[in-house]
């Protein structure tokens, strides 16, 4: 299993989500953070050296997935997120020792996976 971590603008959020969704990746954490990409502002100096570094607002997702699962949602990701400018964000896929679904004690693999969806009426 893998967790795949992205950092993306706000505004893009609503067609990342979409993209995710079409490509029917379930199961999402999202954060509203903070971060710095790298970009060189104006620094001002005051008796020495001082270092600015402006923070913008951004939102982080994470997505537990299982392995053969994991281009299908850089992808969406890559969609959902891209303007071309620079601060778009960026992606990281980390391992994953282990996964349990609380609710059934089901492990890995099998937590990962999404549960169908039961509809009303059908039970
Ligand atoms: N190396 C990093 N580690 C952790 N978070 C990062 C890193 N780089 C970027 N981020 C997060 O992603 C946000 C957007 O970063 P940004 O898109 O500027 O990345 P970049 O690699 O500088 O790409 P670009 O060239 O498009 O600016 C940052 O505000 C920060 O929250
Ligand atoms: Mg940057």
């Amino acid at each position: 299993m893998k967790l795949v971590v992205a950092i993306v603008r706000p505004d893009r959020l609503g067609r990342v989500l979409e993209a995710l969704f079409d490509a029917e990746v379930q199961g999402l954490t999202i954060s509203r953070v903070q971060g710095h990409g790298g970009e060189r502002e104006h620094v001002e100096t005051y008796r020495g050296t001082s270092v600015k570094m402006e923070l913008s607002d951004k939102i982080r997702l994470e997505i537990g997935v299982s392995d053969h699962f994991v281009d299908t949602t850089v992808s969406a990701i890559m969609l959902g997120a891209r303007t071309g400018d620079v601060g778009d964000g960026k992606i990281f896929v980390l391992p994953v020792e282990k996964v349990y679904r609380i609710r059934t004690g089901e492990e890995d693999q099998a937590a990962v996976t999404p549960v169908p969806r039961v509809f009303e009426g059908s039970k």
